[in-house]
């Protein structure tokens, strides 16, 4: 039976793959924040899992203001990284995994999860940034990806505990997928930032760690917390958090920090990774 390996979550923030790209990462500016990303990246290089479900949110790049699916679930071949105004990444496309990713479909849908099928779609910055930061920069990305995108971009988004039984209905789904796949599931964006507005900059590294604890120790209670805690306390885009529910629910309800870090600053986010396995001892 295909397994889920192991939980990562992390802040997609743009420049972050810009910096890659333009070979910046030991630039003063940068080189702090790619110090805390090394530890992650040899856990990925010892992990090797075969799928990565990246659950993230699209930036009006596929999709427009035209078409808002609320979860939104990528079953194509491959998808190629989407131009955001200068050009796509030089990043390599993204090969899906049609058979693993229709199972998903199946099993959601008939779960009552009626998520949207995407054929064909070009993946974002909050795809591509967390790919380059735990694979750097080879020539093919060396695991299958399955992309889900969640709306966090046009009110409503769905609730935080909408996306935590996501998830709790992801890990069901491949728990019963007869393959041998191990599967890396992502939760990405985040933590608190507020890019425009009278708020802009906004940093709330208590709420972030807050924010860490529970949804490691005590997910359930998390799922709980309303929009506009979030909307409050991490700022206009800080509800991007809500994705990093998704994956704590496909993990067990006891976890083991492999890794933990934050960093301020990246652009103007509170940037945070962590990774996560299921408690052996559980
Ligand atoms: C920025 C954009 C994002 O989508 C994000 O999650 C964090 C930062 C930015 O433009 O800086
Ligand atoms: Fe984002």
């Amino acid at each position: 039976m295909a397994e889920v390996i192991a939980g990562i979550a992390t802040s997609h923030v743009p420049s972050v793959g810009v910096a890659i790209d333009k070979g910046k990462q030991s630039d003063p500016y940068w080189a702090p924040y790619f110090a805390k990303v090394e530890p992650a990246r040899r856990w990925m290089a010892e992990a090797r899992p075969d799928v990565c479900l990246v659950v993230y949110n699209d930036h009006a790049d596929a999709f427009s203001l035209a078409l808002i699916p609320t979860f939104a679930l990528g079953v194509a071949a491959e998808f190629a990284p989407a131009d955001e105004g200068y050009g796509p990444r030089p990043v390599p496309n993204v090969m899906g995994h049609p058979e693993l990713a229709w199972h998903l479909a199946e099993s959601l849908i008939l779960d009552e999860f009626d998520i949207t099928i995407v054929n064909e779609m070009t993946v974002d910055h909050g795809l591509t940034v967390p790919l380059s930061l735990l694979y750097g920069q080879p020539e093919a990305w060396p695991c299958r990806v399955i992309p889900l995108c969640v709306n966090v971009v046009q009110y409503p988004p769905p609730t935080g505990h909408r996306c935590y039984q996501l998830g709790r209905a992801i890990r069901r789904a491949i728990d019963a997928y007869p393959g041998t796949e191990r599967v890396a599931i992502f939760g990405t964006g985040g933590m608190s930032h507020q890019l425009q507005g009278e708020r802009a900059g906004l940093i709330n590294a208590e709420f972030d760690h807050a924010f860490l604890d529970r949804l490691i120790a005590d997910p359930e209670a998390q799922a709980k917390v309303g929009h506009e805690v979030y909307l409050r306390e991490a700022g206009s885009e800080g509800i991007e958090l809500i994705m990093w529910l998704v994956m704590r629910g496909a993990l067990d309800a006891r976890v083991r920090q492999v890794y933990r870090a934050t960093h301020v600053p990246t652009s103007n986010t509170h940037n945070g990774l962590l990774v996560l396995e299921n408690d052996p001892t559980t």
